[in-house]
Order: C-alpha cells, then sequence, then structure tokens
C-alpha cells in the first residue's frame, strides 16, 4: 500500500492526505481544496509554495515557474513537488480554484485520430464513467514509457458516455506529444488525469463570449462555444483565431457542421506566404484584431484566451491595460 502523508496548510484548518507519488497540488485539488494554480506543469509559478515544516522531492527543479532568486529563498511548486513525509505549507488559496468536479486518474484507451490542420489532429478517448468536466478545462496525459504527464484542452462537452475529445498539435523533437502522434494507436491505454484548470465558461454569465487563441489553442475555445450554445447564451460567440500560415487555419464550420453552435470565426494569419491555401483574409497578430473584430464596447465581454504564452501575454495587456476590461472578465490558459 501507497504511504499517505497528512499535508498542512499553514494558517488554516485545512489538511489533506497525499501519498508519496501524487503532487501536492494534484492531492490538494482532489481532496476538494482551492489550491492556487494555472498551468500544471511548472511554467507559471501560481502554484509557489513555502515549505513550513516536512520534506518534500522536486520532480523538475530546472522548472521556469520559480525566478532563481525565489528558489534561492526556498520557494517551490507545488505542482511539481510530492511529500516524504507529514509536511506544513503556505500557499495561496482562493474560491475560485475550488474544483467543481474533483480530478482523479484513470485509464482511457484511444478511440481515434483524426487530422485538422497538418500538425493538429482530434483525439478522442474513452473512459469507463462519465467524461465530467467544465467546458474549458483540460486533462493531464500520460503515455506509458514515458514518465511525464502533459496538459491539453478538451475540445467537446462533458457527458456520460466517457468521450473525453482534444486537438493535439505535434511539437517538433516534443516527447509526448509526438508519442500520442506515432506511437499510440486506436485501442492503446493512456493515464487521464483531470479535470483541471479555471478558465472554464462561465455559464451564469450574460455577457457575449469573446474567445482568443491560436495555435492548438483552438480546442477548448470549441469547447466553450459549445458550451454557450447549449447555456442558450443571447450573444453569438466570436472565435478570434491566429495561425502562422493559410494552413494552420482550421475549418471551424466543418468541425461544427452537424451541431446547431452559432459562432462567429475569425481567422487571422502572421505569414501569409507559409506553405498551405492562397490567403485573401486578415494577415497579422491575433492581438491586433481584437478592437476591430469586436462590434461592441471591449469591457462588455467575457473573454476565454488560450494558446501560446506571448500570443495571451499581448491580448491581456491590450484588454486590460488599453481596453480596461476587468481581470474578472479575461479567464486564461497559457499552453507552456
Ligand atoms: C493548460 C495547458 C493546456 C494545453 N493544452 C494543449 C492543447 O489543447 N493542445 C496541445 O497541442 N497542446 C496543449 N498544451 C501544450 C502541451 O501540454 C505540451 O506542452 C505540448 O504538447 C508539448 O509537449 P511535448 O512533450 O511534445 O514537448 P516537450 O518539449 O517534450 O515538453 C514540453 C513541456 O513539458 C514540460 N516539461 C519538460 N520537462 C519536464 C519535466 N522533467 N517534468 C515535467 N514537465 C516537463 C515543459 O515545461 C513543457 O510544458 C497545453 C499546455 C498547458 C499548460
Ligand atoms: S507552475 Fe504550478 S500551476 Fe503553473
Amino acid at each position: 500500500m501507497k504511504q499517505q502523508f497528512q499535508i498542512r496548510l499553514a494558517g488554516s484548518d485545512d489538511v489533506f492526505d497525499c501519498d508519496g507519488e501524487d503532487t501536492l497540488l494534484r492531492a490538494g485539488l482532489r481532496q476538494g481544496l482551492g489550491i492556487a494554480y494555472e498551468c500544471n506543469v511548472g511554467a507559471c509559478g501560481s502554484c509557489k509554495f513555502d515549505l513550513v515544516e516536512g520534506e518534500v522531492e522536486d520532480l523538475f527543479p530546472e522548472a521556469t515557474g520559480l525566478r532563481q532568486k525565489e528558489r534561492e529563498r526556498g520557494k517551490r511548486l507545488a505542482c511539481q513537488c510530492i511529500p516524504r513525509g507529514n509536511c506544513t505549507i503556505k500557499i495561496r488559496t482562493g474560491a475560485e480554484y475550488v474544483p467543481a468536479t474533483p480530478p482523479r486518474k484513470r485509464r482511457a484507451t484511444l478511440a481515434s485520430k483524426t487530422a485538422l490542420t497538418g500538425d493538429i489532429s482530434l483525439f478522442e478517448f474513452a473512459a469507463d464513467g462519465p467524461a465530467a468536466f467544465l467546458p474549458g478545462q483540460y486533462a493531464l496525459i500520460g503515455v506509458p514509457g514515458k514518465g511525464q504527464l502533459r496538459a491539453y484542452s478538451l475540445s467537446n462537452l462533458p457527458n456520460p458516455e466517457g468521450r473525453w475529445q482534444f486537438g493535439i498539435r505535434r511539437v517538433p523533437g516534443g516527447t509526448v506529444s509526438n508519442a500520442l502522434f506515432d506511437a499510440v494507436q486506436a485501442g492503446d491505454e493512456v493515464v487521464l488525469d483531470g479535470p483541471y484548470g479555471i478558465a472554464y465558461l462561465r455559464e451564469k454569465s450574460k455577457r457575449p463570449v469573446a474567445c482568443i487563441g491560436g495555435g492548438s489553442g483552438l480546442a477548448p475555445l470549441l469547447s466553450i462555444v459549445r458550451g454557450a450554445a447549449l447555456a442558450g447564451t443571447a450573444a453569438r460567440p466570436i472565435i478570434l483565431y491566429g495561425g502562422r500560415g493559410p494552413g494552420d487555419i482550421p475549418d471551424v464550420a466543418a468541425m461544427l457542421a452537424d451541431e446547431d453552435v452559432p459562432v462567429d470565426f475569425h481567422p487571422v494569419v502572421s505569414m501569409p506566404d507559409l506553405a498551405g491555401a492562397a490567403w485573401s483574409g486578415d494577415v497579422g497578430f491575433v492581438h491586433e484584431f481584437i478592437p476591430r473584430k469586436l462590434t461592441q464596447p471591449l469591457d462588455v465581454y467575457e473573454y476565454y484566451l488560450a494558446g501560446p504564452p506571448p500570443m495571451i501575454e499581448a491580448a491581456v495587456r491590450l484588454l486590460m491595460i488599453e481596453a480596461k476590461v476587468p481581470a474578472t472578465q479575461i479567464h486564461f490558459d497559457r499552453f507552456f
């Protein structure tokens, strides 16, 4: 049997169990605690903590989510540390991080792989039990023999049949994405741990939905607009999507053809001459088109952003600093 350790949150009465194989962040979320986080992969720094008492092992000491100075001051990342005994940690918490569905690990089987663009495919996995998540959330996928888990956003809606769909981009030289494309075949098993993420659809919001994404960031935005359609959002959602060349722009109309999902899709490319189809549409960086394509004042929308960190950071800067959109209306996942 795995050894269980008790993790105490300094300054509160909260205590949770964590075995010697789970990270502090994931174990806390599994037990319903609202521990602050974003990426789960050591890159954003949201889950940094102070170890008040006890011993932990850092699985990824090179993770970029902490600056050297922070490491020297003893900071650690809860998504990359496993306990080696009972611990007390000082970490940020908040009601917004309390999981609606606590994440859990399960085995899932690859059902199908379908190409969407030159380097992005739709992967569907089947697992026992319902696929319970909120539109816009992600799961961690582990391929046997590859050790580490990677985050991938769900593109479908929660469903009782246990279907988990992801839009995954092949990253040149990447360990897990290439294993998923080349080694994992229909019927093969992976580990699927989730759901995670706080950039989920705010179903109660009456604001129009504006989605902004690039690269493989389309997947969660499709889940968001599907969820908005199901929730009966009054205004037609907008997706502003940036690719490098014409070949990076997926056929969103075809993907949603059999569904009643209203959406205005605005693709933009930054390199129109890159190999792919001829391009007569918008050219530039996706954030530059936010003021041009959104027809209402920018502070009325609920924003969902997903994709490459520089793209998200440019868009968030524009929204918060130039357009004065409150942070509470902006929800994003940076795909580190
Ligand atoms: C919240 C979130 C959602 C995402 N959603 C999608 C999506 O929907 N579709 C998609 O295609 N991609 C998505 N990504 C990116 C995806 O998780 C991978 O980064 C990408 O597939 C490259 O992984 P790789 O193993 O192929 O590449 P690699 O270059 O092998 O790995 C890159 C990633 O692994 C991490 N890493 C490297 N070494 C270690 C280590 N020792 N321990 C732990 N982590 C390590 C890096 O920090 C980096 O995140 C998402 C990322 C995040 C954070
Ligand atoms: S660094 Fe831990 S959640 Fe991002």
